[in-house]
Order: C-alpha cells, then structure tokens, then sequence
C-alpha cells in the first residue's frame, strides 16, 4: 500500500503555542502523595519531592499544568492547603472517597512545578463555592501585597505573587457526577459573574469557561451555546475534555478515536463562533482541551469500590491504566489533532501525569517509569516548533464502525520559518499491511532528516510494567530522502516523527 503526502509552509494553520503541550495533576489517588511527593523514599529531596519523576516529568516537556482538579477541585477549600502544615485540616475528598491531607497545598505545588519548569495553571471550585472564594484565590495567588490575602501569601512564604495566568471557572460543571452540578444556564450565570469579578482584580488573567466533558454528553451543544452565551465577554476560552478507549475489541474504531477529536474541536469552534456571530461579536473564544488522554476505567469504576461512612483512605490506587503499544498510536495522533486544530486549540492538558491515567508510573519506595503514551507526548512536545502546517494526505481508507470511512494515514507537520527546522507527525490507523510514503518535502527547502523515529511494537498490546518497564519505546526509522521526495515506511498500527532541517 502506498500514500503521497506533501507538506508546504506557506499555508501555516496557526502557530503552535508551548501551552499546548500541558499537563494536569489532581489530587487523586497516588498522584501527589506516593507519585510526585514521597518524603521517605531515597530520590526524595529536601521537600520530599521524588527527583526520578522530576526529572521524567522535564524530559516529558509539560508546559502548564493544571491543578488542583478535576472533580477534586468542587469539594476543595483552598484555604486548608496553604499555612503551617501541622494546623491544615484532614478533609473528606467526596469525589474519589478518600481523605485528604493538605499536606502538599498550593505552595508545595508551586515549589514543585519550579523545580519542574511547568507554569500554575489553577481552578476555582465553583461547585460547593462561588465568587467570593475565587476571588480570595486570585487575591492570595496574583496581589503583590498589601492587603490581607496578599499578606498572608507572604507570611507563609511566598514574597513575590504566584501570579496565575490561566484559570478554569470550575471544572466539568455539566456532569451529574460533578459536586454542585449545576444547568447550562446556572452554571453560565455564576461563571460569567466569577469572571467578572476577578477580571476586576486581575484583567490581565486568561479565563477558561467549562465546556462539555465529552462530546457524547446529552447536553453536548447546547451546554457550549447557553454557557457562553452568558460568559462571551467575559472569558477567553471553552474546555473540552475527551477520553478514548477501545471497546468491545472495535479495534479499528480506537484507532481512528482522532476523527472523533477533529470533530469535537470543530463543532465546539462552530458553536462559539456562532454565538460571537449572533452577538456581533468580533472576538473568538479559542478552546483549552484541558483533559484529554486515553482511559479504560469504565468512570470511576474502582472508586465505586471505595464506599463506607468509615473508609476514607489516603491516598487509594486509582486510575491506574497500564497503556500499551495501540494505546501509545492512538494518543500520538491524539496529538496530531491537537495540532492540526492550533488555530484554535490554544491550550490542552494531558490529564494526568504521575500514576493516574498517567504516562509516568511510580512504585513507594520503588522505581519511576515510562508508559507507552510518553513517548509521542515528549517527542511532538520537543519537536513542534513555529507553526502547525496542515498536509495534503492522499491514502487508503479503513472503515470504522464508529467513525465511518477514514482515511488510513493522518499526518501534521510544524515549521519554524526562524531556525528552519521542520518536523513530520504521522500515524498509521490501519492494521492490515505497512503503508509506503512518499511525502513531497520539497517547499521545505534543501532539507536534511535529522531525527525519525517510530513507535510500534509486533504485539499491539504489549506494555511497560514495574517487572519489564522499557518493554516497548520508539526505535530509529528508516529513510530516503531524494527529489525533493522523503520515502518512509510505516508499519501497521505505528506512530512517527521525523526532524528535518
Ligand atoms: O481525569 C480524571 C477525571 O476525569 C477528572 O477528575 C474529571 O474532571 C474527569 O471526569
């Protein structure tokens, strides 16, 4: 089988914004406590912080990471995870039935992504709490001084403001499963009066409005339309978050869980634009996919285990998928989407990143590891530099059960017109026969491949466990670069990323 490719930056999509490539940590079962944070084990550091996951976490190239939730965040108090640490309160975490200890708050964690080089990205719990709360948030995380937030900011450590950029009003407020879910339209009315407030404090904070969680949701549409009908002015993006997992072994419909992604991302853009349209609004609400990632738990399936006026515990194992090689290709053209959408798409977390539904895994007291789905995440994030630029795709189809018919090959390319360097994103959906590219580089200039690699593994499900955790990784792949021609070969069900310059 054989596609023809060709790629040409004179017709860039929109430039790829570093925020594109962010994280998401929770406080949910091991991911601070016995993930990121583990005071007594032998890579802890001063702060009991585990240096093996930072340094993961660095080579990973997570940009802004979103925290504290996620569900966890509509029954927080942020007030109880800052202050001396043996005066914070043990509090009931109602989302995931466990108990939470504060003891990492919001200074730990921003000690944390410090050490990380990740930027605070922060939500407001707007499901028990509303405008007041926020705005003491924004007041003790972006005053300089002053007042007594402000104040007390400093006294626990911190002189200079944390000074937030990117805030979610609220997270996943259309689930039923949410705390304090609330209607489209309560929910638009108490986000755009949130909004209001701490651009009163802060007009130069980016404000993220809550969008569906998940395209199949029966209010999917609507929720984006009433929301932001009420909010337009006043934010400056809509969440979208989506989660992908073969089912009932539809293989071929996982693999093309991208169509799916392309589709979300356009509707969402269409909705918004609409309701700029009717409000004869010049201003476009661009979209944070603030979750998105692969996930087998049917939801929250394990914390269903977890129940008991007496059972609280710390720190439960949660969430804990274990990816494997098909998982790794479909999360590579994840990511392809995202970049074919960065026009539009102007932030998106990878949800999460240490031991829940994470691509770094740890053991208490044990190693720390790669999953599958770190490699596409650390190669696109250090690779796609400058501008996204859309390919001509010209190859087989497959078709889906859930997707209809979709073309085989999918494929993105970045162009940074300032270093010159260029990269190549691609993925293989089909799992039939190897496919032959040609991919015309030749707008690209008199070009060399610096880089190619490829991630696919003879068996599909093979994975990265504690027992065997370098099991599947990307290896080299070949090419021929003639004419103005790159000839690669990519095998069945495969991911790939070339460099050239
Ligand atoms: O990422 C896990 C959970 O998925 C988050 O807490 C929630 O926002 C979503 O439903």
């Amino acid at each position: 089988t054989t596609a023809r490719l060709t790629v040409d930056p004179r017709f860039p999509i929109g430039a790829v914004r570093r925020r594109l490539f962010g994280g998401f940590v929770e406080h949910l079962g091991r991911h601070v406590y016995d993930g990121i944070y583990e005071p007594g084990h032998a890579e802890a550091d001063e702060q009991g912080f585990r240096r093996d996951v930072l340094e993961l976490v660095r080579e990973l190239g997570v940009s802004m990471i979103r925290y504290p939730g996620g569900n966890f965040v509509s029954g927080f108090r942020w007030e109880d995870s800052v202050g001396p640490r043996e005066q914070r309160p043990r509090r009931l975490d109602l989302a995931w039935h466990s108990t939470e200890t504060n003891e990492v708050g919001l200074h730990e964690f921003a000690d944390w992504l410090d050490k990380a080089g990740s930027e605070l990205m922060l939500a407001v719990n707007l499901g028990t709490r509303g405008v007041l709360e926020a705005l003491d948030l924004l007041e003790y995380s972006n005053v300089p001084g002053g007042t007594a937030l402000s104040q007390q900011r400093i006294d626990n450590g911190r002189t200079e403001p944390f000074d937030v950029r990117v805030w979610c009003l609220g997270n996943e407020m259309d689930g039923p499963w949410q705390l304090g879910h609330r209607s489209a339209d309560d929910y638009g009315k108490l986000a755009a009066q949130t909004a209001k407030g701490m651009r009163q404090m802060d007009p130069s904070i980016e404000l993220v409005v809550c969008g569906s969680s998940g395209a199949a949701m029966p209010t999917f549409g609507e929720w984006e339309r009433e929301v932001l009908t009420h909010t337009y002015d006043d934010v400056d993006m809509i969440s979208c978050h989506a989660y992908y997992q073969e089912h009932d072994g539809d293989i071929d419909s996982f693999l093309a869980s991208a169509v799916d992604m392309d589709r979300f991302i356009e509707a969402v853009v269409a909705t918004a634009d609409h309701v700029g349209a009717v409000r004869g609004s010049d201003k476009k609400i661009d979209i944070s996919f603030d979750e998105w990632n692969i996930w087998y738990q049917t939801r929250f399936h394990d914390v269903d285990q977890l129940s008991g006026i007496d059972n609280w515990p710390v720190a439960p194992r949660l969430l804990e998928d274990v990816y494997s090689a098909v998982d790794a290709v479909v999360f590579g053209s994840l990511m392809i989407s995202l970049l074919t959408h960065a026009d539009r798409v102007a932030s998106a977390s990878l949800a999460q990143l240490v031991n829940v539904i994470a691509p770094i895994m740890t053991e208490p007291g044990g190693p720390a590891w790669r999953q599958t789905t770190f490699f596409p995440f650390a190669i696109t994030s250090r690779l796609a530099q400058g501008d996204a630029v859309r390919l001509r795709v010209e190859a087989p189809t497959i078709d889906t059960v859930k997707h209809g018919t979709v073309s085989a090959v999918d494929a993105v390319a970045t162009h940074d017109a300032e270093t010159g360097a260029s990269a190549i994103f691609l993925v293989h959906r089909g799992r039939g026969e190897a496919v032959e590219l040609a991919i015309d580089v030749s707008g690209l200039g008199d070009v060399e491949v610096t880089e190619a690699h490829v991630l696919h593994d003879d068996d599909p499900y093979a994975r990265n466990t504690l027992d065997d955790p370098e099991r599947v990784g990307p290896s080299t792949l070949e090419t021929r670069l003639a004419d103005g021609i790159l000839h690669v070969t990519l095998p069945p069900i495969s991911w790939a990323a070339l460099a050239l310059r």
